[in-house]
């Protein structure tokens, strides 16, 4: 029995009631089977009501007012850090950055890191799995620094080539950025190997977490990974936050990005002086109340523990194979669900990917369709489009069951609208 097998099973049906969404009915009579996680999740009562006060009773700005209000604001900002430190196990809570989500986190490492210390020639590793917020901004570095860009391939079944790393990891490579978990495929990547292999060959890593953080436990020390970044919404917080962690001393060589208030020790008319982490990374007014609601989010997945969801979503996804593997003409993209997290994609022969979300729609089922800001996978795989199915702790295996007359309802419509034009 694995260790994830020990863990002691999640009820989903005892925390639904928490979230007020999931009891609507998307259309009279249609319940609300929300199957689109990996783009954003929903928010429990006690994250929604933790901003309702922070704005009725506390708000005012951060780290600028000696006022009571401003007291208060800061506490409850400064506890939302520790909680997302504690979340990562980060060494200093001044580690953790605010941002505004994943991709401004990479954005941040891209500009300052990439353009202090890259020249023409060095390499950066990526993956042929990345999504757009994890290739553009490197991309962009290439092209402003002569950097050369590299990818891990992938296996037709969606996992990481790893012996490819013998031969693109060299003494060039300056950078690992990587996705731990696929957004489309699900897949699970061997994150601590690719790090170990990433250091040793002299690179630095990044880890992009968006899919990850939220669905099972995360330490950075034990990765040894140098920077980590992921998003609020997707973890039951709400958008407009993010985390970008890095080492202590990386971060401190590294100069600010974004320049104006609040980075600053000294600003005279011709320069400044960068103020102390994190502040030098947090230009301008921060996601304050954003940032209290990931710290209510966070206590919220930490009651339920983080080990329960990931078996939870394990239970679903491997249902949901094998729902999707007995429906003629279905392709999944991807591992089989022992390599996987809650996400199935997916392509339905001759029905395009934005028709079959439709269809599901109509049965009150919320899924994504489309490239899923992953094109480059997509046409790895030969496929313009997947439908894609996302998990979380608050989904069932009885919502899991419904894609099947779900997806015959596709087949029908579809099949006879060819058949009669
Ligand atoms: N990154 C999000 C997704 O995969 C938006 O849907």
């Amino acid at each position: 029995m694995s260790a994830l097998m020990q863990v002691s099973p999640l009820d989903p049906l005892a925390y639904r009631s928490d979230f007020p969404i999931l009891s609507r009915e998307v259309r009279p009579g249609v319940p609300l089977i929300y199957f689109d996680n990996a783009a954003s999740t929903q928010h429990p009562r006690e994250v929604i009501q933790s901003m309702v006060r922070c704005y009725e009773e506390h708000y005012a700005n951060v780290h600028r007012g000696i006022h009571q209000l401003a007291q208060e604001s800061d506490e409850l900002f400064d506890q939302a850090r520790e909680k997302v430190r504690a979340f990562i196990n980060a060494p200093q809570r001044e580690q953790c950055i605010f941002t505004y989500g994943a991709t401004s986190g990479i954005n941040i490492v891209a500009r300052s890191w990439g353009d202090a210390n890259l020249k023409p020639g060095d390499e950066i590793l990526l993956t042929e799995m990345e999504h757009h917020a994890n290739l553009v901004p490197w991309q962009q570095l290439a092209e402003r620094s002569g950097a050369v860009l590299r990818h891990i391939p992938l296996t037709e079944d969606g996992l990481l080539q790893l012996d490819a790393l013998d031969t693109l990891l060299t003494e060039r490579t300056k950078l690992v950025a990587f996705v731990a978990i696929s957004n489309v495929l699900g897949t699970i990547n061997p994150v601590g190997e690719i790090i170990r292999r990433g250091h040793q060959a002299g690179a630095l890593v990044l880890l992009d977490g968006a899919q990850s953080v939220p669905h099972q436990k995360t330490d950075v020390q034990a990765l040894d990974v140098d920077f980590l970044v992921f998003s609020g919404h997707k973890m039951l917080g709400p958008s407009g936050v993010g985390v970008l962690y890095g080492k202590r001393e990386l971060l401190e060589a590294m100069p600010p990005f974004l320049g104006g208030g609040g980075m600053i020790r000294r600003v005279r008319l011709d320069s400044f002086e960068p103020g102390d982490l994190p502040a030098k990374f947090e230009a301008g007014t921060p996601p304050i109340v954003s940032a209290i609601g990931l710290g209510a989010a966070i206590d919220y997945l930490n009651r339920i523990g983080m080990d329960a969801i990931a078996h939870h979503e394990r239970l679903l996804v491997t249902r949901a194979h094998a729902i999707l593997e007995k429906i003629e003409g279905l392709r999944i993209l991807g591992p089989t669900p022992e390599y996987k997290a809650g996400i199935v994609s997916f392509s339905l022969d001759q029905i395009h990917a934005h028709d079959v979300a439709e269809v599901l729609d109509r049965s009150g089922i919320a899924i994504r369709a489309g490239h899923h800001c992953a094109m480059p996978l997509h046409n790895r795989y030969n496929v313009g489009a997947t439908a894609r199915a996302s998990f979380y702790l608050y989904n069932t295996l009885a919502e899991v069951e419904q894609l099947a007359p779900g997806l015959d309802a596709a087949k029908r419509v579809f099949h006879r609208k060819r058949n009669f034009g």
